[in-house]
């Protein structure tokens, strides 16, 4: 039987993926390792079902292994007598917790099957909340602002554990940034914060991040003439250029594979 990592997304319950929502129905055991990933698992199995664990907050290392350990060994054997899923907020897989979780199985109960579910990161869902596009071709790197750090070097960036955001704004300012800041998007506990303004998130807050982006950096899109152009564009409604695409005899879709989009469904054209 199964251990499933199954991501939870950003946080509101109907943000959890189709196949997350039908693991979390059909496992037996569902584990949660803090109070607002069991909220959102809440919203869709019993609360009988539910198998908290016990993590210290703590970064001794020592201490930590510990407490993977007595988490592993409780989920282990209900993994293989059958289905159980541990959740997490986001996904599994970006800068979670389900890593320490699948390094100590591996380590200690090396029999046990584990599959993973991805859910809707805040790596992604930051950009709705936020207003941002990144557009094909930009790139967008990673970076953690905890206590106050201002990573900088990338032309755009999303800093997650943003915990001190005046700090972290000043370093930003200083290396030539625009940031914005998002706290608890997405989420359904607690008040969503979309602002550039750090004095507003003063406030500690764990959930809180930031996309910072090189001041004037600008990327020339094509369909961008459409928005300085009004010559004409706005008055065609009822033209084939504005709405749904018509059928183009497969041209469309000749020119996705040409440039490289498998499946000519990657949406990766200027
Ligand atoms: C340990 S990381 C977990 C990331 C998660 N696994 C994911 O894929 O989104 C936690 C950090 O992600 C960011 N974060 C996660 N969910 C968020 C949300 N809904 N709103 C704002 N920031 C969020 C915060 O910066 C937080 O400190």
């Amino acid at each position: 039987m199964t251990l499933y990592g199954v991501g939870l997304g950003p946080g509101e319950a109907d943000l959890v993926t189709v196949r997350g929502k039908e693991i979390l129905e059909e496992c037996d055991v569902v584990y949660s390792p803090g109070r607002l990933s069991r909220t959102v698992a809440l919203k869709h199995v019993d609360e009988s079902k539910i198998g908290d664990l016990d993590f210290p907050m703590t970064k001794d290392e020592e201490k930590l292994r510990t407490a993977w350990k007595a988490a592993a060994a409780e989920i282990a054997p209900n993994a293989r007598d059958g289905d159980v899923a541990f959740v997490t907020l986001g996904d599994p897989n970006v800068y979670s917790t389900f890593g320490h979780l699948r390094r100590t199985i591996d380590a200690f109960h090396p029999g046990v099957e584990l599959e993973i579910v991805p859910g809707v990161s805040a790596v992604t869902a930051f950009a709705t909340a936020m207003g941002v596009e990144i557009e094909a071709g930009a790139g967008l790197s990673l970076r953690e602002a905890a206590s106050g750090h201002s990573p900088t070097g990338p032309d755009r960036m999303i800093l997650f554990k943003v915990t001190d955001a005046p700090a972290t704004h000043e370093g930003l300012l200083e290396a030539g940034y625009d940031v914005t800041y998002g706290r608890r998007l997405f989420m359904e506990q607690g008040e969503t914060i979309v602002t550039d303004d750090p004095a507003e998130i003063d406030e500690r807050d764990y959930y809180t991040l930031a996309y910072a982006e090189k001041d004037g950096l600008e990327v020339e899109q094509a369909t961008a003439a459409f928005q300085t152009d009004d010559s004409d564009a706005s008055s065609e409604d009822d033209s084939p250029a504005s709405g749904e695409p018509v059928t183009d005899g497969g041209e469309l879709r000749d020119l996705e594979l040409a440039e490289g989009c498998e499946g000519g469904d990657c949406g990766g054209h200027r």
